[in-house]
């Protein structure tokens, strides 16, 4: 009953999420028609949406309005599928396959990728920054920065940077711990803290606890993710299986082997439920999603 429930909430998400981003895109048949054609192209039809889940999931706990909501989780979604175009190319991990389609610059080209990746960067702040009904200019302002930081070389760009310079080392545990938790964890802990903001304030304790929650959650969703690619196939994926070994990339499974991975991702998301223990039945969505994130096959 109550998986079935989650698979509906989901469900419903999705849906409008894709409704909200073929609104907030820009038209296909307008020029530049092949940027605005990638920009379209990449992001909609596919993915599971799980960063916009979590921005809903913690908005849920805060009680913040779907309509902001659906801005903001337009907003993260957009910054992940940038970051999904750039490490396709040939340049990162020169992949084909993305979300059971061709990668982007296959199916456009090179220049065209980069710019759709830039381009939908942008129009993330653009989006973000827009006015919000019941939310202030300074809380707006402090998600700007949120996600501008989760993002740049702090976070997200900074972990693909690392990962990039890490191919055919034999890294620490601590050394792919802190990869993992700035070029995947950076944008998965901004987009809980983002729905949380859209919402009654937090304490500053409830704050930091449902951060930590995030910052497991981040790490597990990589974790998982490198499980996958020995684990799973392109076909199930919709992404190339088997290609963290053919690049010769530094792994939790190359690290610790795929059952200890396993298990270690399932120890974050233990720790990360206690950490939503404060929170009761308000935190039950964010819980939920916790399991899907380490229980998912693709
Ligand atoms: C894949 O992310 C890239 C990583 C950060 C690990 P997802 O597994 O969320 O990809 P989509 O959005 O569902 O395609
Ligand atoms: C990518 O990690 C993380 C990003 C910031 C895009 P991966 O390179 O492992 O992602 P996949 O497996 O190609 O989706
Ligand atoms: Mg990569
Ligand atoms: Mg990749
Ligand atoms: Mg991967």
């Amino acid at each position: 009953m109550q998986a079935e429930n989650f698979s509906l909430w989901m469900l419903g998400i999705q849906q409008d999420m894709e409704h909200t981003l073929a609104a907030l895109l820009p038209d296909a048949a307008h020029a530049p028609r092949a940027l605005h054609g990638a920009m379209r192209y990449s992001t909609l039809e596919g993915g599971k949406r799980v960063r916009p889940l979590l921005v809903y999931a913690a908005g849920e706990l805060t009680g913040a309005s779907e309509k902001n909501l659906a801005r903001i989780a337009a907003a993260v979604e957009l910054i992940h599928v940038y970051s999904l175009i750039h490490d396709d190319m040939p340049c990162m991990d020169d992949d084909v396959l993305r979300r059971g389609k061709a990668t982007c610059h296959i199916a456009f080209d090179e220049a065209t990728a980069l710019l759709s990746g830039d381009a939908l960067q942008t129009l993330a702040f653009d989006l973000l920054s827009q006015p919000m009904d019941g939310i202030s200019p300074a809380t707006q302002l402090a998600m700007v920065q949120t996600l501008a930081r989760a993002s740049g070389h702090a976070g997200m760009a900074g972990g693909q940077a690392i990962d990039l310079a890490s191919v055919g080392q034999a890294l620490s545990l601590p050394e792919l711990e802190y990869m993992h938790l700035m070029k995947t964890g950076a944008l998965i802990r901004a987009s809980v803290m983002l729905g949380a903001l859209a919402g009654t304030p937090l304490a500053t304790d409830e704050r930091a606890t449902l951060d930590h929650f995030a910052k497991c959650m981040g790490l597990a969703f990589q974790v998982v993710d490198d499980v996958l690619d020995v684990d799973a196939d392109s076909q199930a994926l919709g992404k190339t299986a088997g290609k963290d070994a053919a690049n010769d990339k530094p792994t939790y499974v190359s690290l610790m082997g795929l059952a200890r991975a396993r298990e270690f991702a399932s120890e974050l998301s233990s720790d990360a439920y206690t950490a939503l223990e404060p929170f009761a039945e308000k935190a039950a969505r964010l819980r939920q999603l916790g399991s899907y994130i380490v229980e998912r096959s693709f």
